[in-house]
């Protein structure tokens, strides 16, 4: 009896929390920098500090300094002429940063945008792996509590 509740417990501590709690994006703010990049957990200061960097190119970054709601994100810019890479940031941001639709100020002209904003772990482009290996580390856990349940 008492045996199943705290293996429930250490189950629910295992699986449940890092699935529900909180998001984790790959983080990296250059081109160069961006063919490795290293992750994020999202939180207020993680995505605040993201902000200030995109307000030294952006004219129009909402003045958020907290929120419950992150978003993962891959902003880049390029030359149109030949795909070069002249800016690349991906990393954790406030939903209401709106990534996105952010301006440039005018003194970079002439470069092209692709943008993602995604709400699951690592989910802005690169290691794409994080959420089924909780699911695997999920079912291995469920299988050894089972065998040492029976
Ligand atoms: C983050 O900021 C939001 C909005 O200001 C606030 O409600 C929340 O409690 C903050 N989270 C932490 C962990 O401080
Ligand atoms: C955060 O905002 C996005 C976009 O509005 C929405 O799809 C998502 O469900 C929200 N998540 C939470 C936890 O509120
Ligand atoms: C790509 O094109 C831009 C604008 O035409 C130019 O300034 C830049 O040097 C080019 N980059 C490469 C790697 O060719
Ligand atoms: C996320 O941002 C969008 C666009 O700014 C907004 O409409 C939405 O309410 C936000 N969601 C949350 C949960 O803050
Ligand atoms: C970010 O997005 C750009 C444009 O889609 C893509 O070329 C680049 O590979 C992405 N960065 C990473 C690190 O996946």
């Amino acid at each position: 009896m008492w045996k199943n509740l705290i293996l429930g417990a250490v189950l629910v501590a295992f699986v449940a929390v890092p699935l529900a709690n909180s998001l984790t994006c790959n983080k990296c703010n250059s081109p160069s920098g961006c063919k490795s990049p290293s992750s994020e957990t999202c939180s207020n200061s993680t995505a605040n500090a993201n902000k200030q960097f995109l307000e030294g190119y952006h004219s129009n970054v909402p003045a958020v300094s907290g929120s419950l709601n992150f978003s993962c994100a891959n902003l880049t810019y390029y030359h149109p002429a030949n795909y070069s890479h002249t800016f690349e940031f991906l990393g954790c941001v406030f939903n209401e940063t709106n990534v996105c639709n952010l301006a440039l100020t005018n003194t970079q002209s002439g470069w092209s945008k692709k943008c993602l904003q995604c709400g699951t772990d690592y989910c802005n482009p690169a290691g794409t792996y994080s959420s089924s290996v909780y699911t695997i580390v999920g079912s291995a856990v469920v299988l050894v509590l089972a065998k040492v349940l029976s």
